[in-house]
């Protein structure tokens, strides 16, 4: 196991790469721990909750909603939680987003920590610290900026993680590539999901160098004023499709990355477009999706309630080099 400290504007929080989920009594320094997880994981990896004190959700997206959050809050207060109870949530995103906001709300925050589950919780939703829930269709549309006390990376862990939800994650990693690490994304275009599923070694360096890469995007705009935006390329699509179309988040926000690749050659002159294309289908997700246009740019427009005439968009200037620019509703509307 290998100790980083990562210093962010308000707290600093502790990465554990090559570690075991076993390692985390040494983490938690003989803290009251409360696991929160997903019945999934539960199912998959119960002798890691043995004799532990352990909240256990429901899985899935439609469950990251504000009664989760009064649910998991009752139990707390059942377990006797108090202010120096750590909350350490063993999960994908969905575990991760929940975990960190209950925690930042429980008694005015108490400690949390990750132990990610999926490949795209390792190498994104567990870093950064946005935490929080869906409202309706509105993704995120609730939460809070605040930073885990840890991290604890365990890839071994991704042994039960079923193949879609591999290719999820490789989502947001084919993402970072693209907008970037252009080495990356010559790496990516040499492998495949089963290249990284019996290489440990190289699996291990892939989500070191992604947490790194959004790590290093976080620490130089916490708050989302510039850089950290490029990290929503693909989502702002991805999103408006992700809820009404009941895809997973890395199939959404593939079809949205190549939906902004080829708006990147129309508006900017980027001439990779099919290459990310390509990418995208070598790792089994989608890049295209027969949906309700009229439908889909109403939700655009009231992203966040706001309704608008124009959508800040990420481009592509070239692959490992994003952008941002304004787009109007009518613009995007001709290209969908
Ligand atoms: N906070 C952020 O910055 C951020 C960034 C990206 C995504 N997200 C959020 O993350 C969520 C998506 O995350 P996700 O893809 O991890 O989804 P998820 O948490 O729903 O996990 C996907 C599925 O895998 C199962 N699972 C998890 N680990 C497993 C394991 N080891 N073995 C077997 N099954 C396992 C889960 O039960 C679930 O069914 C979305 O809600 C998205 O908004 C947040
Ligand atoms: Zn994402």
């Amino acid at each position: 196991m290998q100790k980083k400290v990562f210093r962010f504007s308000n707290s600093s929080v502790e990465y554990y790469f090559d570690g075991k989920i076993s390692q985390e009594k040494r983490i938690t320094d003989g803290a009251k721990t409360v696991f929160v997880t997903d019945e999934n994981v539960f199912a998959a990896h119960g002798k890691h909750f043995k004799n532990k004190e352990v909240i256990v959700l429901k899985a899935g997206e439609e469950f990251k909603v504000q009664a989760t959050v009064d649910s998991v809050i009752e139990q707390l207060i059942a377990k006797e939680a108090d202010r120096k109870t750590v909350l350490v949530g063993v999960g994908g995103g969905v575990v991760t987003d929940i975990t960190g906001y209950v925690a930042s709300v429980y008694m005015r925050g108490i400690r949390f920590g990750f132990v990610p589950t999926t490949l795209l919780a390792m190498v994104d939703a567990s870093i950064g610290g946005k935490n929080g829930i869906d409202v309706g269709v509105f993704k995120n549309m609730v939460g809070i900026i605040r930073q885990p006390a840890f991290l604890l990376f365990d890839s071994s862990l991704l042994q039960t993680l079923p193949d879609n939800e591999w290719r999820n994650g490789f989502a947001e990693i084919i993402k970072h590539a693209s907008i970037k690490d252009a080495g990356m994304f010559k790496e990516l275009e040499q492998n495949g999901v089963g290249y990284y599923q019996k290489k440990k070694k190289d699996l291990d360096r892939l989500i070191r160098r992604n947490a790194l890469l959004k790590t290093k995007v976080v620490q130089k705009d916490e708050f989302e004023s510039g850089d950290r935006k490029l990290l929503n390329f693909g989502h702002t699509l991805g999103h408006a499709l992700e809820n009404q179309y009941r895809l997973s988040h890395g199939q959404a926000i593939s079809i949205g990355m190549a939906y902004a690749s080829s708006l990147s050659s129309e508006i900017s002159g980027f001439k990779n477009k099919e290459r990310v294309i390509a990418l995208l289908q070598q790792y089994g997700l989608p890049t295209s999706l027969d949906f309700d246009k009229g439908k889909v740019i109403e939700v655009l427009k009231m992203d966040k309630k706001k309704m608008k005439e124009s959508i800040n968009f990420i481009l592509l200037e070239k692959i490992g080099r994003a952008f941002i620019k304004e787009v109007s509703i009518q613009q995007l509307y001709e290209n969908l």
